[in-house]
């Protein structure tokens, strides 16, 4: 699965996205070591901090699921259809990304990827509270 391919399965992902209340539609898509791949989408919620993210919803049902080894995750997003603008990670996102994935991980928005430690250096592990 190349970065074109699992861009295009977080289009598909955004499809799903529950969002009558941003009008924001987020897909993402999350590659696993063993080239598996789980699609997320953003759900919303009238009582709004309920919401969820499309990239939390991915890596919450893969690790649901049993997997806990990734390799990259795609998010696209969107309010008017056009996905092709980047989309970054929001920080909540991140940080869980960082629960579960080393610093190589990469972030692929729109036509270029990036480190999980780039995205968010210095951040809140495990080791921190040891
Ligand atoms: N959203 C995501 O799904 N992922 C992010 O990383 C940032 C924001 C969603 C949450 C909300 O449904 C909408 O985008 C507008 O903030």
């Amino acid at each position: 699965m190349n970065d074109r391919e699992l861009i295009e399965r977080a289009v598909d992902a955004a499809r799903c996205s529950h969002s009558p209340y941003s009008g924001f539609r987020v897909g993402a898509a999350l590659l696993t070591s063993d080239g598996r791949v789980f699609n997320g989408c953003n759900i919303e919620n009238s009582s709004y901090s309920l919401t969820i993210c499309a990239e939390r919803t991915a890596i919450f049902k893969a690790v649901s699921e049993g997997e806990s080894r990734f390799e990259a995750i795609a998010v696209v997003g969107s309010a008017d259809g056009d996905f092709s603008v980047p989309c970054p990670p929001c920080g909540a996102c991140l940080q869980v990304m960082t629960e579960f994935c080393g610093d190589d991980f990469r972030v692929v928005l729109s036509d270029r990827s990036y480190k999980l430690s780039e995205l968010m250096p210095n951040r809140f592990t495990a080791d921190n509270i040891k």
